[in-house]
């Protein structure tokens, strides 16, 4: 039954799809940096909207669909889509062409004919959003039809978490959530304090408090490691006791406590408070020893720190294999470095006399690979750090405080990167920074990290 099923799914499925590439150029003309035409109203400017259906597609175009290099590399991991009765929809990230288009997650309906778990390609970042216009930006946010959020216990000092919960509900009372809750993918964290079987439960309990949900969709464990505050840490006491000084459990605690926090996990996803669980920040390491624990594995999703300069090709690698999806975040530099890093990478040429001051690079969208690129694909750079992200089979949750850029950021499903525009863009930037770790004696990798720079417990490993 389940594969005559599927097996219908995918015949409707490529009947339609040849006429699909074309129609979404159509409807994303609006979104793409050649046509920076003004939008018009709320509904024809929302990308669900804007293309509701597969039919709706089918009838509008007959043109025939171009495969890429990157798109044809997307089947492969995410397979072909069958359809589904929620708003979301399973399917390749080449056929992809709506904010509620995304991956299937391994949850508890795996093996049943109810709706499946399907995460978003592209979601909505919350991190740094700001407390005061949290709530109003991310009803903004659904108004032009994300339907994915990314928020975390911590964000805002604890606070955010409740503006999104507000907002969650003005978008339902508004009825810009057309069947309310459901046509919503929340994402949030269990936070680093709560490691620990009661603990994590205590977590879950409060942020299903303040989202006001009885269910979040993918709950991720924020860290694989302990801290008892969260930020304001003195570097004075951790320069004379070490960073462990703020841990709440001894290092060689470490991996028994993580595994308690899983298994508390675990039975929040089989008693339905979550619909699926996975971590954040885990290196393979830390998978490893999770695995050996673990009574649900894999985790659905590792959600990791990972652009171009940091693509971090290992650990991509051993999730892919472990069938665990890559969430990148800070895939458009994101928002803890400073500009003195971008200058030591790029130092600005000199001044030339009777001529203005060069442009320096201030963040990774306009470095030189980055802006090149963008220049070559006639896209923004934000355009190509995101599109690098899903030819790389990545999902991805770019926070934008601006709605301009909210749908520049969802414009990204009309164009796609090659093999060779993907490798080039990573080499030339890896180049520029082999480069300063040799003069300076640094480690790459620790050096193109651009997350949680500030953060001094960053760099406990937690094994
Ligand atoms: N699990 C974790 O440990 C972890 C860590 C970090 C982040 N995250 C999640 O991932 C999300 C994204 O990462 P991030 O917030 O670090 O950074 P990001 O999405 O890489 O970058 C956000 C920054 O880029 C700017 N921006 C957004 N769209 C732009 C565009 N089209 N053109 C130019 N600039 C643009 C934003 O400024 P404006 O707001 O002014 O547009 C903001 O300064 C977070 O919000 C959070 O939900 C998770």
């Amino acid at each position: 039954m389940h594969t005559t099923r599927r097996q219908l799914c995918f015949l409707v499925a490529s009947l339609l799809s040849p006429s699909r590439s074309n129609c979404f150029k159509q409807s994303l003309a609006i979104f793409s940096m050649s046509s920076r035409s003004p939008r018009g109203k709320r509904k024809s400017s929302s990308l669900t909207s804007s293309l509701t259906t597969m039919k709706d597609c089918a009838e509008k175009t007959d043109d025939s669909n171009r495969e890429t290099e990157g798109q044809k590399r997307s089947h492969h991991t995410f397979g072909m889509a069958p359809m589904k009765s929620s708003i979301f929809r399973e399917t390749a990230i080449a056929d992809a062409n709506s904010l509620t288009d995304g991956v299937k997650l391994r949850s508890m309906n795996d093996n049943e004919s109810t709706d499946s778990v399907i995460l978003p390609f592209i979601g909505y970042g919350t991190y740094k959003l700001g407390r005061e216009i949290a709530r109003s930006k991310t009803l903004e946010a659904f108004e032009q039809g994300y339907r994915c959020i990314d928020t975390a216990f911590i964000y805002g000092g604890e606070t955010i978490e409740t503006q999104v919960g507000l907002a969650i509900q003005d978008a339902i009372e508004q009825k810009i959530l057309e069947n309310g809750r459901n046509d919503l993918f929340v994402i949030t964290k269990h936070w680093r304090k709560y490691h620990g079987y009661e603990e994590t439960n205590q977590c879950l309990r409060l942020s299903l408090r303040r989202l006001k949900l009885d269910y979040i969709d993918l709950w991720l464990m924020h860290w694989p490691g302990p801290a008892w505050n969260t930020m304001n840490r003195r570097k004075d006491l951790i320069k004379e006791y070490g960073p462990w000084h703020y841990a709440v459990h001894s290092e060689k605690d470490m991996p028994r406590i993580r595994a308690e926090t899983w298994r508390a996990m675990e039975d929040a996803m089989k008693s339905g408070k979550v619909k699926a669980i996975g971590v954040c920040n885990f290196t393979i390491k830390h998978l490893e020893s999770l695995k050996k624990t673990a009574s649900i594995w894999p985790p659905a999703v590792n959600q990791i720190e990972c652009h171009p300069l940091f693509p971090q090709k290992e650990l991509v690698e051993y999730c892919r294999k472990e069938g665990i999806v890559v969430q990148a975040y800070s895939s458009l530099g994101g928002q803890d470095v400073g500009k003195k890093f971008w200058r030591t990478l790029y130092p600005p040429p000199p001044k030339k006399r009777g001529e203005s001051k060069p442009e320096s690079v201030t963040k990774l969208s306009n470095t030189p690979p980055v802006l090149n690129l963008s220049k070559e694909k006639n896209r923004t750079s934000a355009q190509i750090l995101l599109r690098w992200a899903l030819d790389k089979n990545f999902v991805v949750i770019p926070k934008t405080s601006s709605k301009e850029r909210m749908l520049e950021n969802a414009g990204i499903f009309d164009f796609s990167l090659s093999t060779y525009e993907l490798d080039k863009l990573e080499s030339e930037l890896e180049h520029a920074l082999f480069e300063v770790a040799k003069a300076e004696k640094k480690d790459v990798d620790s050096m193109a990290r651009l997350c949680w720079r500030n953060d001094p417990l960053r760099d406990l490993l937690f094994d």
